[in-house]
Order: structure tokens, then C-alpha cells, then sequence
């Protein structure tokens, strides 16, 4: 009887975790009724998933990013990279708790390997907000893109702290090292 119960316990905790893990993916993030996307990827790194409405001919993108922090005080991040496929040179969107204690978005022209700092990225945003749902991070926010455009260098990443309002390095294993690619915007997935 005992064994009966822990495997029922064993196997409803299995589906816990299968559901919590899910809750990332395409298939099973809910966003408010407000927050509507009409394409979503699930990343093949990092556990996490981009979903977005885009505008080609204005240029219009409004995303939502959806990742789970290593840690809950952690932070995660979406990025366009321009120029290059990998982090530097990427103009990039960070969710974290922000020294007010509320959840919030900044924006970082990540030029080179190291400590980053807040400041204007090439691509003008609104909207950025940030919320925390079931142990994962939600950023959502709009860019303008040059109009016309198609196809860009995403670069994702997710980290463990922050210190003082300051996003700290990310693991260097192999899903923070891949976490890269390009997205088709205009593809219907
Ligand atoms: C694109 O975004 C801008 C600024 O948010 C807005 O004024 C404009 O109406 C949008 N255009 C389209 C076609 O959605
Ligand atoms: C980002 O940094 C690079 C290198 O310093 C600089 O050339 C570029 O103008 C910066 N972009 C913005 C939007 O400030």
C-alpha cells in the first residue's frame, strides 16, 4: 500500500514538473488577454520561448520573451544583434527585478565581454515590462526595425544575480554558449 502511494505521489509530482517546465514553451504560456502574439518559437536553448507580432513594412516588432532565471533574483534577456551573430555588438532587452523591486526592462549595446551598462540601444523601444510567473521571466516590449526587414540574429541569455541593479555574467556552459541563431520574422511557425 505504502509503495502504491509514494509511486502515485512520485507520478503526480513528475506531472507537476512536466507542467512547470511547459509553462515556457509555445503550447502553454497564457499571456493576459492584452497580449496577444501571432508567431512563437520554442528556442532550443535555455528552456525558453520568443513570441511576437511583426510588421514588415513598418518595421514593427512587439515580442515577448519567456525564460526561467537560474535563480528567481536572476535575469534574462533578448537580444538583435546587427552586426554580428554572437553577444557582442548585440542591442539587448534585460528582465530583472530592478532596485525598486519591481519587475522591470532595460536596454544594453553590449560592446564587448564584460560588465554591462545601461544605455540607448539602435533600435527605438516602448512599452518594456517585465513580469515574473511560475519561476519563469516574461519581457515583453515593442521595437521599431528598419522597415523591410525580414530575417535577424537573435541572441538569448538568462543569469543568476544581479548587484545593485546591475545584471552580473552568465554561465559559460554549453546551452549559454549556443544560445544564438537567426529568426525569421515573417516565417509563420
Ligand atoms: C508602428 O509603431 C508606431 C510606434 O509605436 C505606431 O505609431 C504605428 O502606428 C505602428 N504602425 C503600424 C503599421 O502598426
Ligand atoms: C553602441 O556602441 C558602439 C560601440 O561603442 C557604438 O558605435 C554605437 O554607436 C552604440 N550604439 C548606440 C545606439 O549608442
Amino acid at each position: 500500500m505504502a509503495v502504491v502511494q509514494s509511486l502515485l505521489l512520485l507520478l503526480l509530482l513528475s506531472a507537476v514538473a512536466t507542467i512547470a517546465s511547459a509553462a515556457r514553451g509555445c503550447s502553454s504560456v497564457t499571456f493576459p488577454s492584452n497580449r496577444v502574439y501571432a508567431a512563437c518559437t520554442d528556442l532550443p536553448q535555455l528552456s525558453s520561448s520568443l513570441h511576437w507580432s511583426y510588421d514588415a513594412a513598418s518595421g514593427n516588432l512587439s515580442l515577448a520573451f519567456v525564460a526561467p532565471p537560474p535563480k528567481p533574483d536572476g535575469w534574462v534577456s533578448w537580444a538583435i544583434n546587427p552586426t554580428a551573430k554572437g553577444m557582442v555588438g548585440s542591442q539587448a532587452l534585460i528582465a530583472f527585478r530592478q532596485p525598486n523591486g519591481k519587475m522591470g526592462v532595460k536596454t544594453y549595446n553590449i560592446t564587448r565581454y564584460g560588465p554591462v551598462s545601461e544605455g540607448p540601444i539602435a533600435f527605438q523601444t516602448s512599452g518594456l515590462e517585465a513580469e515574473y510567473v511560475d519561476g519563469a521571466i516574461r519581457l515583453y516590449g515593442k521595437l521599431k526595425l528598419r522597415h523591410g526587414t525580414t530575417t535577424v540574429n537573435q541572441v538569448w541569455q538568462v543569469g543568476a544575480t544581479v548587484v545593485n541593479g546591475v545584471p552580473q555574467k552568465h554561465d559559460f556552459k554549453p546551452e549559454n554558449l549556443q544560445s544564438k541563431g537567426t529568426l525569421n520574422l515573417v516565417l509563420k511557425t
